[in-house]
């Protein structure tokens, strides 16, 4: 026994339901097979000494937790001081990183950062921490340590992920359903812009502070709503011009994209994909005019395809102000999509496109 343990973190991918898990509503993501792997080991100190291949070492002291210069950094001591807060059992640790996810690309490799060392955490020092509690923690870290005030999808999705399901999720009670990731004859495929706008932490904390001021404002009119996705789409009508048109239209595009979400869960069950592609389509619309979320280089890429048959939905996905599309394209037609993207894209931005060809795996695992 060498007591070192091994973790395999995935990224995630979400369907639709994008910007919902802060409103009370559906999301649809899953992990995919894309990963961060950890390997730690307990050094009797109490000093956390991390390594990371490509972005370099640093040691934190257990005791005296704070915020580093550096981004990537703070996910790591963030998770450490939420774990210390539900079970001090936590003493110094040596951890080697090793990340195969691109970051800035929206498919959440801080959520994967975090539930990684959370999870080998938790067994190093057998923590007893159960599944929930990683998820809490980890969204916790994020809240309290970093600063991004985000929902808990990243999180669930890469500790429930399972091999070839979707997770529906409300996250308002946090019961899921797995629905079966069958796409055939379409693919998945995500368009990495390669844009990571720096506003876009900002902007997210901003947009969450918005519902809390529209749902605030909605509720003094007589409503007692916990949630924006609790407010019936028969209401939303009435709330037109009781708001001013920068938070209604946030509303609306919150409550029509949960409704989106719930029709695409069913549609997708249904294999009905034709109507799938649809809701993702119309969910970047939102995202783009009425959430305000986009950016020109997404916009770009969701617009190339809107007419082309193969190309059967698109949408940004994640966070925004960069990132990825996240797209449904005929399997036979994968190869042309791509050449058309990448040209396209230099063309108009004078930058590269990546893609990402994933499938939907397991979520985070000891190996
Ligand atoms: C980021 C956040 C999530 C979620 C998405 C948007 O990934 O971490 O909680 O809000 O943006 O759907």
């Amino acid at each position: 026994m060498t007591g070192k343990i091994k973790v395999k973190s995935p990224g995630r991918i979400n369907l639709i339901g994008e910007h919902i898990d802060y409103n009370g509503g559906h999301v649809l993501p899953a992990a995919i097979d894309l990963n961060i792997n950890f390997c730690l080991e307990r050094n009797l100190t109490k000093f956390c000494n991390i390594e990371s291949v490509g972005f370099g070492k640093f040691s934190f002291d257990i005791n005296e937790l704070k915020i580093e210069s550096t981004q990537w950094k703070n996910y790591l001591v963030g998770v450490v001081q939420e774990i210390k807060k539900v079970n001090n059992n936590v003493e110094g640790f040596d951890c080697k990183i090793e990340s195969k996810i691109p970051s800035g690309a929206g498919i959440s490799s801080s959520a994967a950062l975090e539930c990684g060392l959370a999870v080998g955490l938790n067994k190093l020092f057998k923590l007893n921490l159960d599944k929930i509690d990683i998820v809490r923690i980890c969204r916790n870290a994020e809240h309290n340590f970093v600063g991004t005030k985000c929902g808990i999808m990243d999180q669930f999705s890469v500790v429930f992920g399972k091999k070839n399901k979707l997770i529906f999720l409300n996250c308002k009670t946090l019961n899921y359903n797995l629905i079966n990731a069958v796409f055939d004859p379409y693919s998945i495929i995500l368009l990495n812009t390669n844009v990571s706008h720096n506003l876009a932490e900002s902007e997210y904390n901003n947009r969450r502070q918005q519902c809390e001021t529209a749902l605030k404002l909605i509720n003094l009119k007589s409503y007692n709503f916990k949630d924006i996705c609790d407010i019936p789409l028969k209401t939303l009508k009435t709330l037109k011009n009781k708001l001013e048109m920068e938070l209604f239209e946030k509303v609306e595009y919150v409550v029509l994209e949960n409704q989106r979400t719930i029709d695409a869960a069913k549609s997708i069950e249904n294999r009905d994909l034709e109507t799938f592609g649809k809701l993702m389509y119309e969910s970047h619309l939102g995202l783009s005019e009425k959430y305000k979320v986009s950016c020109k280089e997404l916009d770009f890429l969701v617009k190339l395809f809107e007419k082309d048959q193969n190309v059967i939905g698109s949408r940004m996905m994640g966070g925004g102000f960069g990132g990825s599309t996240i797209n449904l394209v005929k399997t036979s037609y994968v190869k042309k999509f791509l050449e058309i993207a990448t040209n396209e894209y230099l063309k108009s931005f004078k930058r590269s496109l990546s893609s990402i060809v994933t499938s939907v795996s397991n979520g985070v695992e000891i190996q």
